[in-house]
């Protein structure tokens, strides 16, 4: 393909933020609109599936829109439609898709399929330089912790993956748990920043000694039984006792012990998984971060010590690329589009990640 301007439109809405957005020949973001619907959820304290999906019909087409305005460009003037197909959930994935395929059909445009995942581990190459591969990729997000050897941009294998709870809910979860607010990513990092991190000694679930998966569901359960003390009775008739009155100091220095103790785990994987690969004779040239935990101010520093130390490029998204966006779908659909991988119309939504 000769080179080119191509301006791709990405479309995202695979979980609770509807999204828009127009990058320039895969790197430079020209337009990046986000509808969060926090406030929605907030009272919840997680997401609701049938509200996200009805808040995405109401704020899909308006986003794209502004998408379109902000960047400047006539719609004549994109060259495909990209849109994260997967994973998610069906109902907030399908209002996306709909969209992109009216649009690339109305348009007559190209559409592209984009899995979410692995736009993830993109988002690091928008309105930057791109990494060296092969590369070590992690996403660490609300829903997703996997760890990835990204051979090129477009081939991923599999490494690990968390075998429960993801990291960004583990950090939900210890926000719902101390009671100060929701998403509790930010905020427990805010306050975990000002707390001492050595307080409490909560545990690094590593699971079999070669393990490259994750579990964070028992580091969530210590954080609550540190806070409530142990549940009387068993199983139905089990009763929490009731939430105690924390100080600020206590709450700080739980999010900081809680943080350090998730961020030591992905460090630690992220150390095995080098080795095992340099035993394998793998080269790996960069790590590449990805995900909405990937804004963590601790995962931040410490991923780019662990490059240092181990001579590798860090790669890691602009604050604005780090949660879900449309950029970072427009930016994988550029590549995917440049290879000749174009989607018909049967493109569907799915509920799993493709590898
Ligand atoms: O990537 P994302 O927007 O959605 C998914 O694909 O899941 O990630 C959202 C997650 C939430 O769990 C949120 O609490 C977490 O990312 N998060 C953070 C921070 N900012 C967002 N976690 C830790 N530290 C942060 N600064
Ligand atoms: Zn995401």
């Amino acid at each position: 393909m000769p080179n080119r301007t191509i301006h791709i439109l990405g479309i995202e809405s695979s979980c609770d933020e509807t999204a828009a957005s127009v990058v320039l020949n895969g790197r430079q973001v020209l337009s990046n609109i986000i509808a969060s619907q926090h406030d929605l959820h907030r009272k919840f304290g997680g997401v609701v599936p049938e509200i996200a999906s009805r808040a995405h019909m109401e704020k899909i087409l308006p986003v794209i829109e502004q998408a379109m305005e902000k960047a400047g460009i006539a719609y004549e003037q994109l060259s495909a439609i990209a849109v994260g197909n997967r994973p998610g959930l069906i109902g907030s994935l399908l209002v996306g898709l709909a969209a992109a395929k009216s649009l690339a059909w109305a348009l007559g445009l190209p559409l592209v399929g984009v899995d979410h995942v692995h736009a993830h581990l993109y988002a690091g190459a928008l309105d930057e330089q791109a990494p060296e591969y092969p590369a070590l990729g992690l996403v660490v997000s609300g829903g997703h912790t996997s760890l990835y050897y990204a051979e090129n941009v477009l081939r991923y294998e599999l490494l690990g993956r968390t075998i429960d709870d993801a990291v960004g809910e583990a950090y939900d979860k210890v926000a719902s748990i101390l009671n100060i607010g929701f998403p509790g990513g930010p905020i427990v990092d805010r306050m975990g920043r000002e707390g001492d991190p050595a307080a409490v000694d909560f545990p690094r679930t590593l699971l079999a000694p070669d393990s490259l998966d994750f579990s964070y569901s028992g580091l969530k359960t210590a954080v609550l039984y540190h806070v409530r003390g142990r549940p009387t009775g068993r199983g139905d008739r089990s009763v929490m006792p009731p939430a105690p009155e924390l100080s600020d100091k206590r709450i700080r220095d739980i999010c900081a012990s809680f943080q350090k103790a998730a961020v030591d785990v992905l460090i630690i994987k992220l150390q095995r998984a080098l080795e095992k690969l340099k035993s394998q004779g793998r080269p790996v040239h960069s790590l590449i971060v990805g995900g909405g935990v990937s804004a963590n101010s601790l995962l931040r520093t410490r991923a780019k010590e662990f490059g240092q130390q181990n001579q590798l490029g860090v790669f890691l998204p602009r604050m604005e690329f780090c949660l879900d966006n449309a950029a970072m779908i427009a930016g994988l659909g550029y590549v995917k589009f440049r290879d000749h991988q174009i989607d018909d119309f049967s493109l569907e939504a799915v509920a799993t990640t493709a590898v």
